[in-house]
Parts: structure tokens; sequence; C-alpha cells
């Protein structure tokens, strides 16, 4: 590796929400214990990043900033080259994230009582941007399903009868898809796409695609842009919301886009945005862009084999130490999903047990929707050696509870 993947970060004090996160929940909570909840990364940013942002903060003036032509070009340059689609920049907005660009999308592109559909478990603030709008949230839940390749194992798959109920009901507006998906790691499959599209257009459903975790994809798969499936004639029924963030850990800079290729729905979504007293991007969202999409290839290179090592390490953790906790397969994210049902606490109990006797602070699988009961999401962005603390921790505190197969329980 040229790049620092090993640097243990502590970040107490520092204004991470992560790292303040797990110190509400647990005060007392030693040293060297850190987080692995939040998708933010325990890495040293892109070092491309942090030298581009001082060269430009030794000349910037920090009024109000707007995009320039190198911005654009960099954000249309990524998505042509990295996931091979004409994009082009009369479709970009910019947004402050794109979570702030769900909620719009939701609010500018449908009606009070219409329906949206996700795909549960999803990431929180899908379900919770069609709620809180009044809008009615339907469940198209994943379907979990033996993996024909791996007899025991299993993978989750789209239930696309389920999916065409939903879309046929004439209240159903749009479907926000989580693509690449989070939190169970798959990286949905161009023939997937196609037929979740067909029955979108079909039943005049917009597709919101969320890519922000496209670039992150382990070795042998792909990440499919909705918009690689689509075509111009589909453009009125697609949008892409994506950034840089958690393929370079720069969230804070608040800086995403959403791909719109339609006019007529770029207009809604541009107006949504305004209605919402959302104008231009902070001053540090541009130059962090360029700086993340045109100088950070082989970084990104580097970061998916470490993640995809770290999950490899993971999985055969468990399977020698807890083989009763299922670890799902790893397409895409630096996020794996593991089942812990085998241990036969409620959701309430496997979250206490981890926060107080493993310190182990991950995200409870039951916050991306009833179907996660049971699971947990666990942070693979971490130097190693975090990890096997980690995963040391949590071995040792099943035994002395007797939980799984070598606690004698499972
Ligand atoms: C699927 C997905 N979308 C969006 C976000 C957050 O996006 P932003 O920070 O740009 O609002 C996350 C963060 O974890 C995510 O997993």
């Amino acid at each position: 590796m040229s790049y620092d993947f090993t640097t243990r970060l502590d970040r107490r004090r520092s204004g991470s929400y992560k790292w303040n996160d797990m110190l509400d929940k647990n005060p007392n909570v030693a040293r060297g214990i850190v987080p692995l909840s939040v998708a933010d990364m325990e890495f040293v940013n892109p070092p491309e990043i942090i030298e581009a942002l001082h060269e430009w903060l030794d000349d910037a003036v920090l009024g109000y900033a707007a995009p320039t032509d190198e911005f654009f070009d960099a954000v249309v340059d990524w998505q042509r080259r990295r996931h091979l689609w004409p994009a082009d920049r009369r479709f970009v907005v910019t947004t402050s994230g794109v979570v702030p660009a769900l909620y719009t999308a939701v609010r500018s592109l449908t009606d009070i009582n219409d329906a949206v559909i996700c795909q549960t478990p999803v990431y929180g603030p899908f379900t919770n941007a069609v709620e809180v709008s009044g809008r009615k949230l339907l469940a198209n839940s994943l379907r979990l399903v033996e993996d024909a390749e791996k007899s025991g194992s299993h993978r989750f798959e789209m239930d696309f009868d389920d999916l065409r109920a939903k879309a046929e009901d004439p209240s159903t507006k749009m479907l926000l898809l989580c693509n690449p998906h989070n939190p169970v790691g798959r990286a949905w499959s161009a023939d997937e796409l196609r037929r979740l599209l067909d029955i979108c257009v079909e039943n005049d459903v917009i597709v919101v695609s969320d890519e922000i975790h496209g670039d992150i994809v382990m070795p042998g798969q792909k990440h499919t842009s909705i918009m690689q499936v689509a075509d111009a004639g589909e453009y009125d029924h697609v949008m892409v919301l994506t950034a840089p963030s958690k393929t370079f850990n720069i969230a804070g800079c608040q800086a995403s886009v959403a791909f719109v290729p339609d006019d007529e729905l770029r207009k809604r979504f541009s107006t949504g945005l305004k209605i919402q007293g959302v104008f231009g991007l902070n001053s540090f969202a541009y130059p962090a862009t360029i700086a993340a999409y045109t100088r950070c290839d082989e970084w990104l290179e580097e970061l998916n084999q470490v993640v995809w090592e770290n999950y490899v390490f993971l999985k055969g953790f468990f399977a020698s130490y807890m083989p009763e906790v299922e670890v799902f397969p790893l397409e895409a994210t630096y996020l794996a999903w593991l089942d812990f049902r085998a241990w036969g606490l409620t959701a309430g109990e496997l979250e206490q047990f981890m926060q107080t006797e493993a310190l182990l602070f991950l995200d409870e699988g039951y916050v991306f929707g009833e179907e996660g009961a049971g699971f947990e999401r666990i942070n693979l962005a971490c130097p190693r050696g975090v990890l096997e603390e980690a995963l040391e921790r949590l071995a040792f505190a099943a035994r002395e509870r007797k939980l799984g197969t070598y606690g004698g329980n499972a």
C-alpha cells in the first residue's frame, strides 16, 4: 500500500458525530475503543484532498461560492469514466448532502398522501424522508434466500412480485432505490435494475437512485448505475443522487450532486430546494470535490482492497469463533451485515450486550426497519488492528455470557 490505512485515529473531542454518539451511549468507554457505526471512515483522508484544500485556502476569499466549470467537469467526468454512462453537466443540481436531496426529491416530485416504495431493511433516512413528508410508506422488503452457489449461505434479493403489486397501486409515485444497498451490501446487477425499472416505468413511478456507495466495490463485483440501464426515453422516470463523501471520507464538506436528466423533473427538484430555503453549497465543498474526483483514483483502488481484506478477516473470524452468526456476502459498500438471531436475544438485549459488555458500537439492525431486528451493521473502513480488537472483545464477551456455539448455547 502506498497510502496510509493503518494509523489509528483518536477522534474524541474532534466534533466527530460517530465518536460523540459512542460517548453518549457509554461515557466511560475506555480510550482505544473505536466506534464502528456511522458510515464514515477511521482513515486519514487522501493526502491529495488535504493538499488541494491547503492550496485553495492560501488564495481563498470566503464569500458566497458557486460551482465552476472545473467542478462540473470533475463530477461529470467521474460518472462517465467510472460509471460508464453519458452524464452531462446540464443534468447536475448541487445539493448539500444526499440525505437532504432524498427529502427534497420526495417533497418536490410527489404530493401529500402519495405512496413511496422503499426496499427495507434500508438506511434509515429513506423511510424517514417518506414518513415525515406525509407520504405513505410502502415497504418492498428484500427477500433472504438460499445462495444457489454456496449451500448454507443466504443472500438478499429484490421481491419483484411484491414490487409490481405495490407499483400498480395508483397512489404510488416514487421508489427510493439504494444502489448499492446499505445495509445488505448488494451491488444490484444490470438485470435486477432492468426488471425494477421496467416495473416502475410501466406504472409511472419515478426511481430515485442513491448511488453514494457506488465507488466502493469489492474485487470481482461491479456497481451498475441505474443510468447505465435506463435509455434516454426513460429519463423522465430516473434520477441519481451521489457524492464523493463516502468514497473519500469528506462527508463534513457537505458536497453532493443530483443528476436529473429530464428538464421538467430537474425544474421541479430545483424549485423544491428553493422552497426548502436551500441554496448554494459551502465554499469547501467545491475544491474538495474537484480534488477527490480528479486526483484520488489510486487511493480509492487501495481503499477497496483494504476494505475487502478486512471483510475476509471478519468472515474468517466469525467462521472460527462464532459460526452461528451469519456474515452476508459483501459486494459493495464498506458496511458488513451480520445476523445474530441465533443468539436468541431481543434487539434491545443485543444492543445492550454490544455496548456495555463487548464495548462494540455498531449500527443496530432495527434502525434499518423491523426486518433488521437481531442484525448488526459493522463498519469495515478502519485499520485492521481496530477490527481485530473489536472482534476479540466480542468473542470474549460472548463466551462470558455463554452465547453461541463456543459459549455452549447455540
Ligand atoms: C445510502 C446512503 N445515502 C446517503 C448517506 C448520507 O449522505 P449525505 O451525508 O450526503 O447526506 C448515507 C450515509 O451513510 C448512506 O449510507
